[in-house]
């Protein structure tokens, strides 16, 4: 069977935007993108705008997503927002794992596994991020670290259905993160093999591997012209359409 992975570029917005700011992005994006050739797009906007940008959207190619999802279906979670009300809302996919919520939440790998798993079963594609710190990095333990994030995640999904088709993942260095520095194309190119690695012995051949981490309009092509990097997850970049607009082409171009 040939595996055809279409590029995916998602814009996960963070905490920023306004009802006058979201409008006039999504106005200014759809405009930049009916001019292109683009892959899958998504965005990913802080959950009280998931209405309003999920109307601006409607009957367009981009889809729109979560930031974070609970691992649990209902109940006494104060602040927690479940994967059916995502669907509800429409959200087609949820961001899980991200290195902020690691870090600022406390998020664990066997809570990422569970939230993307909630995901699953809610008919959300979840977008998985993994990724080592600047220390980490340094003391030469990414692959371990990557292996260590994986592991409860490859442990729940393996076997899924689709081939893992409907799951996505994420490499984002922490250090990279708005930081304006990008890990060479090698580097990014042999995290991401290895990944594919854990993937296809999971049975998941299907999965696409995004890279995140200060992608910007002038580094997106060479970024995903490596054959195992299938797009991006884009945090700065996304709150700009132009920017955001010539990622996804980069992205397009490489799915020819
Ligand atoms: P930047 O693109 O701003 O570096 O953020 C990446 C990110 O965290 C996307 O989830």
């Amino acid at each position: 069977m040939t595996v055809v992975r279409t590029p995916l570029v998602v814009g996960n917005w963070k905490m920023n935007g306004s009802f006058e700011a979201n409008r006039a992005l999504i106005e200014a994006l759809l405009i930049a993108l009916a001019q292109k050739t683009a892959p899958d797009v998504g965005v990913c906007p802080p959950f009280p705008y998931l209405p309003q940008v999920g109307a601006l959207l409607a009957g367009t190619n981009v889809r729109w997503g979560a930031q974070t999802v609970c691992e649990h279906r209902t109940g006494a979670y104060t602040g927690q927002v479940s994967a059916s009300m995502l669907r509800d809302l429409g959200c087609t996919y949820a961001i899980v794992g991200h290195s902020e919520r690691r870090q600022f939440c406390g998020e664990t790998d066997e809570q990422v596994s569970l939230q993307a798993v909630a995901a699953l079963d809610s008919g959300l594609t979840p977008i998985i991020c993994v990724g080592e710190s600047a220390e980490e990095e340094a003391a030469g333990k990414t692959l371990a670290v990557i292996d260590r994030q994986l592991a409860p995640v490859l442990a729940t999904l393996a076997g899924v259905a689709d081939e893992g088709k409907g799951v996505v993942i994420a490499y984002e260095p922490v250090w990279a993160i708005g930081t304006g520095k990008t890990p060479t194309p090698e580097g990014v190119q042999a995290v991401h093999a290895h990944i594919r690695e854990r993937l296809m012995a999971a049975g998941l051949v299907q999965t696409r591997i995004l890279y995140g981490g200060s992608v910007k309009g002038s580094n997106a092509a060479t970024l995903f012209a490596l054959p195992d990097v299938d797009g991006g997850l884009i945090g700065g970049a996304a709150l700009d359409a132009l920017d955001f607009s010539t990622i996804c082409t980069a992205a397009a171009i490489r799915a020819v």
